[in-house]
Parts: C-alpha cells; sequence; structure tokens
C-alpha cells in the first residue's frame, strides 16, 4: 500500500471516530451562506484533525479544506501537492441523526487526483482509490452497473444551499429526469453518493454547484471503477469546475440529453 494511502485511510479513520464518538451529543450549529446551510462542532473539530494530520506528515503540502481558513490565490492546478478536504459531508443529516454522512480527503498533483479515500465510519466502509489502480470498498474491487435504459436506472442528485435565491438550482433537471427513471435518490451526502455510483449502488448522479473537496475523491472512485465523469452538458471535467454528471456510462447520453438547458419534459 503507498504510504500516501496508508496515511489517508488511517487518517479518515480517525476522523470518523471523532464524528462517531459526537454524533449522538446536542450539537452547536452555526449558519454559513444561509440560514439553511449549517456547520457544527464535529465538523470543526473532524477539520482541524485532519488539518493536523495532514501537516504534521507532509508540511509542504497545500491543504484546501470546506472548513479551513485558507484562501489560495493560485489556480489549483499550478499547485504540486494539494490535500482537498471534506472533514464532514452531509452535515445536516449529521444533525438531524439521519445516518448518511463521511469523511472525504484527496491528494491532487498539479489539479490531477492521484489518491482519494471517503470513509463512511457507521458502515466502516472505506471507499479508495489510487489513480490508475482500481477503486475498491475495503478489500474489494468496485466496478460500476450495468443498466443501460433509464427506466432500470437509480439516479441521485442534490440541491445546493442558496437554491431558494439560484436561478440554476437543479430543480427544472430534476423535474425533467425523475419522472423517467426508475428511482431517484436525494440522500444528502456528495462523497457517498459519487461512492456509490463507482460500487453501482447507484447508476448515475449529477449536482450543478458543488466545490472541488465534494467532488475530488468520487470522481476518480468513478473513473477508476469504469464510469464515465464528465460537466453536466459533456464538457471534460476538471476539479474546479462545480458542476459533474457521473455515470456506468451507458446511461450518460441520455441522462446528458434531459440535463440540457430548456428541455421539454413531456412528452415521456
Ligand atoms: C453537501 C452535501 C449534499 C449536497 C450539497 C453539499 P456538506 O455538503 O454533499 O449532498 O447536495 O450540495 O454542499 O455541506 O454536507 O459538506
Ligand atoms: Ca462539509
Ligand atoms: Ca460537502
Amino acid at each position: 500500500m503507498s504510504d500516501v494511502l496508508a496515511f489517508a485511510q488511517d487518517t479518515a479513520r480517525q476522523a470518523g471516530r471523532l464524528l462517531c464518538e459526537l454524533y449522538r451529543q446536542h450539537h452547536t450549529v452555526r449558519y454559513k451562506s444561509s440560514d439553511i446551510d449549517v456547520v457544527t462542532e464535529a465538523d470543526m473539530a473532524s477539520d482541524q484533525l485532519l488539518a493536523n494530520a495532514i501537516q504534521a506528515r507532509f508540511p509542504h503540502h497545500a491543504i484546501l479544506s470546506e472548513e479551513g481558513a485558507v484562501d489560495l490565490q493560485e489556480e489549483l492546478d499550478s499547485i504540486p501537492y494539494l490535500w482537498l478536504v471534506d472533514p464532514l459531508d452531509g452535515t445536516v443529516n449529521y444533525a438531524h441523526g439521519h445516518p448518511i454522512w463521511g469523511v472525504s480527503l484527496a491528494l491532487a498533483e498539479r489539479g490531477k487526483v492521484t489518491t482519494g479515500v471517503t470513509y463512511d465510519p457507521l458502515r466502516d466502509e472505506m471507499f479508495w482509490a489510487i489513480r490508475g489502480k482500481g477503486a475498491w470498498c475495503n478489500g474489494r474491487q468496485m466496478r460500476v452497473s450495468e443498466p443501460s435504459r433509464l427506466r432500470r436506472a437509480l439516479v441521485a442528485t442534490g440541491f445546493p444551499y442558496r437554491r431558494a435565491t439560484l436561478a440554476d438550482n437543479n430543480l427544472a433537471e430534476f423535474s425533467a429526469v425523475m419522472p423517467r427513471v426508475q428511482g431517484m435518490r436525494r440522500a444528502g451526502s456528495a462523497v457517498l453518493d459519487l461512492a456509490y455510483v463507482a460500487d453501482g449502488r447507484l447508476d448515475a448522479y449529477w449536482e450543478m454547484s458543488l466545490s472541488p473537496w465534494d467532488w475530488a475523491t468520487g470522481c476518480l472512485l468513478v473513473q477508476e471503477a469504469g464510469g464515465t465523469v464528465t460537466g453536466i452538458h459533456g464538457e471534460s471535467w476538471s476539479l474546479a469546475m462545480g458542476h459533474a454528471l457521473v455515470s456506468n456510462g451507458r446511461l450518460h447520453n441520455e441522462l446528458m440529453a434531459l440535463l440540457r438547458p430548456g428541455k421539454e419534459i413531456w412528452p415521456l
């Protein structure tokens, strides 16, 4: 196992243990971009643990974390080594005691993610990938699913916190896809949605307004599991892009057509 992977897994497990200890306690909640965008004391504690561990082990690496104070001035792809950290993804679920949340960290080398882990501590599932070495859940290699028709597909998405005021709030896209699929899910953790596409538990997922720490590990997982990752209109995907469509590949064109702006929803 590479040193970076062993470090990332070990650190994600430590953060997971801390998040589990704090899970059932009363949470101190603060609000960020809007009055539904919460951050708890657990997000901050996990962030601190991860930042301390990275700084101690890789003092020359940069860190971009959802809760971190660092404001990167450089383009992502000019930074030699950058850790992308979501110390708690699914904070709204976590704060309500809903058990879909996880922790995710990835190392990008000049904008390209080379190693990533997403850990779900409640199920003890460690999703991980090294570029070129496949995608894994604990010790089992993952592959994307088979379905090639939307009527047989379980598809997920998510919505931005600023959805009440943002024009591109994903509701039109959701309405276009929802009537055509076997099932739609909005589970509330992007990092787990992405891991589930890699493992074939979901057939596709898209979201329109996420940050590099949400995408970093999950897009590598899907690519390494044989899936397809693009922008929602088929653009070639990069970390700095806020949107992405990921799928088992077979459903990609059909979904892309539905995610076109102004797409007529009816007839089915
Ligand atoms: C959120 C979750 C959610 C997604 C939101 C994200 P957070 O991340 O991943 O599923 O729909 O867009 O911001 O705030 O819980 O880390
Ligand atoms: Ca978060
Ligand atoms: Ca997140």
